[in-house]
């Protein structure tokens, strides 16, 4: 069947739109509103866009049901102070990740809810989660409105990385023992990446026309 999506309702867009563009990673946000109060929340809807400058994307979609232009308070913190911090969501902090999604007071910290703690960055304010193995500190570099949705870019300023998960050849990262997970569905399916690796690694063009694959 193909959907036309000038007539698509909203949520049959939303379903169709992340049931599709999957696996997905999950960003693990970090923020604080300007006196300092501590906001955590997920988005998938997040990628790094380039890497010169080093910049990560994310949509975060205003409130359901509010005004129109009621933002999430990631959204609104980020607006108001600057900098956040993407803390990568791994396999043992699923479930404290799933805690943070949920729809909580603004004053109530999600983190106490999931019983995470914090660790200071290293360059930015907002702390990185400190159960989180690897995060990324970011200022924002700008944001865009676009119907009831805030298109938020940042640029990264620092990484933290445990260092067991960095292999200092390249530097890499030891991917296959990160365990990341990605989201795959509005029916609260994900991935897990252990043990599900496939490598393949690219072809140059000279070893193409040897026929060598
Ligand atoms: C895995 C996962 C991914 C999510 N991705 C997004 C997203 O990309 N954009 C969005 O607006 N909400 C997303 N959400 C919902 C937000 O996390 C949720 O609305 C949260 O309460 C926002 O919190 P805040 O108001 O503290 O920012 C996601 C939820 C989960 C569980």
């Amino acid at each position: 069947m193909t959907f036309d999506m000038e007539t698509a309702t909203a949520r049959e867009t939303y379903q169709l739109l992340i049931g599709l563009v999957a696996p997905r990673p999950i960003a693990l946000v970090t923020s604080m509103n300007e006196d300092g109060r501590l906001n955590a929340a997920p988005f998938s809807s997040y990628n790094y866009l380039c890497t010169d400058p080093p910049i990560i994307g994310m949509g975060v979609t205003n409130r359901p049901g509010g005004a129109p232009f009621v933002p999430k308070d990631t959204a609104r913190n980020i607006r108001r102070t600057g900098e956040f911090v993407v803390n990568v969501v791994t396999e043992d902090l699923a479930r404290q990740m799933n805690i943070c999604a949920t729809d909580f007071p603004s004053e109530v910290d999600e983190l106490e809810m999931a019983g995470l703690t914090t660790a200071p960055s290293q360059v930015v304010k907002v702390p990185r989660i400190a159960q989180a193995h690897a995060a990324l500190e970011c200022r924002e570099f700008t944001t865009m409105e676009i119907g009831r949705s805030r298109i938020i870019l940042g640029r990264v300023v620092a990484i933290y990385i445990e260092d067991k998960f960095v292999d200092p050849a390249g530097p890499y990262v030891r991917a296959e023992e990160l365990h990341a997970i990605g989201r795959m569905n509005g029916l609260g399916s994900y991935v897990k990446t252990r043990d599900a690796f496939l490598t393949m690694p690219r072809i140059p063009y000279e070893e193409w026309k040897k026929g060598k694959r």
